[in-house]
């Protein structure tokens, strides 16, 4: 199977720019449920001076529209695969240079040096979920964020037949990545963290949006999650922390945002 077939089309487009009909404090209010921007907006408002973002992702740049309002003094730039997505965002948004496009290996922003990376729902999608993490990681100047998907229990089946998703028609990779594993990994990369937090939201991964999983996925005591992950990069020879929370999300909308955004979303 082409691994990044499914990013291409015209249909994944018109599913993620639905939000672009639903108003910032609709936009905010669902954001702002997830670990992964609670943990770049801690970051953010702990730094307390002007920063630069590179979102590894970014899909059709709605994340754009509300970190420009949330975070006014810093910088931006998105990066894309989706040749089709990147021009819904250029349209959206015509500033040059501001969303680009890239291939799977992020060439085209290989020589930006980004206070800060994110990435949001792109590393289980790739075939080799590890090595693509080094890559952010030596992308960022100190810091990346992103969400992924992890499992306690059980080894990661880094197989893309074996472990995937259907989307718009295309098979794409699905890599559920054991935590351990991970924590370990990260610790290995040159320079050390400084620091790493992982924040899972357990929840059962199999049996949803037409995923192909391995089995265990779909029992609780595999303890399957949507994880934020936090990585700092050191400044000098300090010691890694690690931290691990559990961290459940309510994705539910707020009253009136959930029922603003229905109305919009048609
Ligand atoms: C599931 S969508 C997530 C979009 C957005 N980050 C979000 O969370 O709403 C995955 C996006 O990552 C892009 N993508 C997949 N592999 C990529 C890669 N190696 N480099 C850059 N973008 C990639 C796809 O084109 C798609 O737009």
């Amino acid at each position: 199977m082409g691994f990044y077939d499914a990013w291409k089309s015209q249909e994944h487009v018109q599913l993620f720019d639905i939000w672009s009909r639903v108003p910032l404090f609709v936009l905010r209010d669902r954001y702002e449920r997830f670990n992964e921007v609670r943990l770049l907006n801690a970051w953010a408002d702990a730094r307390q001076s002007p920063f630069s973002l590179l979102e590894i992702g970014c899909a059709t740049g709605e994340f754009y529209r509300y970190f420009v309002a949330r975070h006014p003094n810093a910088s931006y730039v998105g990066c894309d695969i989706s040749e089709v997505a990147i021009r819904r965002a250029q349209e959206k948004c015509p500033a040059t240079g501001r969303f680009v496009h890239t291939d799977e290996n992020l060439s085209a922003v290989a020589g930006l040096k980004p206070d800060v990376v994110f990435c949001r729902d792109v590393l289980l999608h790739q075939p080799d979920p590890f090595a693509f993490l080094q890559r952010l990681y030596g992308l960022t100047q100190h810091t990346l964020v992103l969400r992924l998907r992890t499992r306690d229990v059980g080894a990661t089946e880094l197989d893309p037949e074996k472990s995937c998703q259907r989307n718009y028609g295309a098979w794409a990779p699905y890599i559920v990545v054991n935590a351990q594993a991970l924590l370990h990994t990260i610790q290995g990369f040159s320079p050390r963290p400084r620091r790493i937090h992982l924040a899972k939201h357990y929840m059962i991964l199999g049996g949803q949006h037409a995923r192909f999983l391995p089995k265990e996925c779909y029992y609780p005591e595999t303890g399957t999650a949507e994880s934020a992950l936090l990585i700092e990069k050191v400044d000098g020879n300090a010691p890694c922390a690690v931290t691990e929370e559990a961290c459940s999300e309510n994705l539910r909308l707020g009253l009136i945002a959930g029922a603003v955004a229905r109305f919009c979303r048609g």
